[in-house]
């Protein structure tokens, strides 16, 4: 590695968790990614929460579903995935011979992080006669002690699929639970964990702009809490949030997600408008403090010096395998 040694390399992925030395800024970083991709026989994939540039010039953006799609599907010779860790992870765990990259090791997941394995490990054995399913926002070690792995958009599906008298364990989202369990009417055991970023936004002042906008409809993620569900208009992921506004007559909308999907919808639609729900305090804080820290910068050193790479001890890949393969079955069964 030019310049770089390769003790420096260590120590600043663990201090900072990227190659944090300064980028020339006169650098076409556009042109230089797209380089890069060629050279290298490199697919980037972005999920819709990364920052526009990002989004521009990934060669797939999509939900977590389509992005693990992807993933398993790939011929490319290296995955750089703009997204955060779990993501990466799971292409990972689908790909243990490829080289998979992700721009800042540290973007993590409040979801992932509400679900220690210790203390899951230890639910999961007081409930033995129960299934468990995972949202696909949780870690390997999560992934490695559930039965299905799902994404909001298959979630219901994968629910229904089970035969009605097993009883089931969701985790780690209390809030998409919720909602699932109205869905299918089945009953089952949460865990009790949350997104920061779906839980902040205020229903008062949704309410207040709902009325300054009378035509605008609220759509919602479903990891948003069940009050802004029951007034929202449509509720999905973020695939089916892009697609809603692409097919619905509409033309103002309220979206109660994290922001970056934005920058697709005003693409996609660019008569409409898209209002961000607001948050409580008026804060920025339905940015996902995440998946905003992987920049084009970051994305351009991790191409170029192919770092930082996710690795994975190989029993726990293989554990943590299974449940997505499940997942990826029963999707494609129902054409998802
Ligand atoms: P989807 O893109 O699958 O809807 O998930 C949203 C999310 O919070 C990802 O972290
Ligand atoms: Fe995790 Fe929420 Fe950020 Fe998605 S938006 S990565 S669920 S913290």
């Amino acid at each position: 590695m030019a310049d770089i040694h390769i003790a420096e390399v260590n120590e600043k992925l663990n201090r900072f968790g990227f190659l944090n030395v300064e980028v020339d800024p006169s650098l076409d970083l556009f042109g230089e990614i797209e380089r890069l991709k060629k050279e290298k026989n490199a697919i980037l994939l972005a999920h819709y929460y990364q920052e526009p540039d990002i989004q521009d010039v990934a060669d797939f953006i999509g939900d977590s579903l389509g992005l693990a799609q992807q993933a398993e599907k790939t011929t490319a010779d290296i995955i750089v995935f703009a997204g955060v860790h779990f993501m990466a992870e799971t292409a990972k765990i689908l790909n243990p011979t490829k080289k998979v990259l992700l721009p800042d090791l540290k973007a993590g997941c409040s979801l992932a992080d509400s679900a220690p394995a210790d203390l899951f490990r230890a639910f999961k054995e007081e409930h033995p006669d129960h299934l468990v399913i995972s949202y696909i926002n949780c870690t390997a070690d999560i992934k490695a002690l559930s039965d299905i792995i799902c994404t909001s958009s298959n979630a219901q599906k994968i629910i229904e699929s089970v035969p009605k008298d097993q009883k089931i364990i969701f985790a780690p989202d209390k809030n998409l639970g919720a909602y699932l369990i109205k869905k299918t009417g089945r009953e089952m055991l949460l865990w009790n964990g949350a997104c920061m970023v779906h839980e902040i936004f205020s229903l008062e002042q949704i309410t207040r702009l709902k009325a300054r906008h009378p035509n605008a409809k609220l759509i919602s993620h479903p990891e948003c809490e069940d009050p802004i569900l029951q007034i929202s208009d449509y509720i999905g992921s973020t695939t089916g949030l892009l697609k809603y506004t692409q097919t619905d007559s509409s033309t103002e909308y309220i979206v109660a997600t994290e922001t970056g999907i934005l920058h697709q919808m005003e693409k996609e639609s660019p008569h409409k408008l898209f209002i961000p729900a607001p948050p409580h305090n008026g804060c920025a804080c339905n940015d996902c403090p995440h998946m905003k820290l992987n920049t084009l910068e970051k994305l351009y050193m991790c191409m170029q010096y192919e770092l930082p790479e996710i690795h994975m001890d190989e029993t726990l890949r293989l554990a943590a395998r299974k449940p997505i393969e499940r997942m990826l079955q029963i999707s494609a069964l129902h054409g998802l």
